[in-house]
């Protein structure tokens, strides 16, 4: 078993794309993406699905968009439609340059939310509006304001997985692969060691191991899919898979990261496999991350347990495709909200 301190936490620069080399356009031909996804659809499936994407590609074309695609999409989007893809803080960032009319958000609505507030102006679509997060719906606006009142005076750190009206009452954001970095700098640029960090408990206290001179105080928020994991599975999985490297999302419970090698965001989880190459590893995360990265990495044993997020499967190439057709659903957020929840987002990307 490893020590707590083996596990740590992300990288601050792990926020890498996995496709970040791969041109806007023009897309690749049909055979060649087929051959990414050939280990998940069936060539029964794909001239079905070859329809959607060619149907995409085309409607990209007509209304100037691009398709922004999380590292948890679906093998058959995110091989094949998603112009860029990565994890929150890489769809953030990437957000703020991209150059098209529309952007089409595969991935969840705080993910489109984040994505509208970083380009006014564009018009973000988000393929299915019920594409939520628990973390985001377990932490309300009201709820801040009632934080501040009981530690006035104490910064409040939101995670990018909430609402805008949660982002508005905040000072700063962060996201899993820049948290560490965020807090330090948020408690040197307030002169304090307290730090409301919100809403997920697990994020807050994997954070706090690594920044013992601050004190953060959590919400109990949770992540449906990771907090599924126990210490229990990952003792499992090296048992049943001798010389595993345990990699661990921190939206785990402590105890878990505590067992995993390395802990860090999707992207940080994906640069350790390209970096150091373990002959088998296993992502304790949502299950199709271990399909993508699986694609770049066919000399790596992946051992796949799964835990799916039903948010981000809402998100299909249909739904995609409906999308940019009737050009719905697009995102509003209140200019007023707007500009406080864009000033939360824009402080955490300043912080380099
Ligand atoms: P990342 O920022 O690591 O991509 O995580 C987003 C998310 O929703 C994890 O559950
Ligand atoms: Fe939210 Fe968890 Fe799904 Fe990520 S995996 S979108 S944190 S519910």
């Amino acid at each position: 078993m490893l020590d707590a301190d083996a596990a740590t936490l992300p990288r601050d620069e792990s926020a890498a794309r996995l496709h970040a080399e791969r041109p806007l356009a023009p897309a690749l031909p049909l055979p060649q993406l087929y051959a990414r996804v050939a280990r998940h659809v069936t060539p029964a499936e794909w001239p079905l699905i070859a329809r959607d994407v060619e149907a995409i590609e085309r409607l990209k074309k007509e209304r100037n968009a691009v398709v922004l695609g999380h590292n948890y999409q679906a093998p058959e989007i995110f091989n094949t439609v998603a112009d860029i893809v990565g994890d929150s803080l890489a769809l953030a960032r990437e957000a703020v340059t991209v150059d098209a009319d529309v952007i089409v958000m595969a991935g969840v609505h705080f993910m489109a939310e984040t994505a509208k507030l970083l380009n006014p102006s564009k018009t973000v679509l988000m393929p299915d509006m019920k594409a939520g997060c628990s973390l985001a719906e377990s932490i309300t606006a009201a709820d801040i304001r009632l934080l501040r009142e009981r530690f006035p005076g104490v910064p409040v750190v939101t995670y990018v997985n909430t609402s805008a009206e949660v982002k508005a009452e905040s000072d700063y954001c962060c996201t899993s692969g820049n948290a560490v970095k965020v807090v330090r700098h948020v408690a040197k640029e307030w002169g304090t060691n307290r730090i409301l960090m919100l809403p997920d408990e697990f994020l807050a206290q994997n954070v706090q191991k690594e920044v013992p001179e601050l004190e953060l105080i959590a919400w109990k928020g949770h992540c449906e899919v990771h907090e599924r994991f126990t210490p229990q599975d990952i003792r499992d999985l090296r048992e049943n898979h001798p010389g595993v490297v345990v990699l661990a999302h921190p939206e785990c419970p402590p105890e878990v990261v505590a067992e995993a090698d390395y802990a860090g965001s999707t992207a940080g989880m994906a640069d350790y496999v390209r970096d150091e190459k373990p002959a088998r590893v296993v992502l304790i995360t949502e299950c199709s991350m271990a399909d993508n990265v699986s694609v770049q990495h066919p000399d790596v044993e992946f051992v796949r347990p799964c835990n799916l997020c039903p948010h981000m499967r809402r998100i299909t190439l249909p739904a995609i495709r409906r999308s940019l057709e009737t050009m719905t659903h697009a995102v509003e957020i209140d200019p007023a909200i707007a500009d406080r929840a864009r000033l939360a987002v824009e402080r955490m990307l300043a912080i380099r």
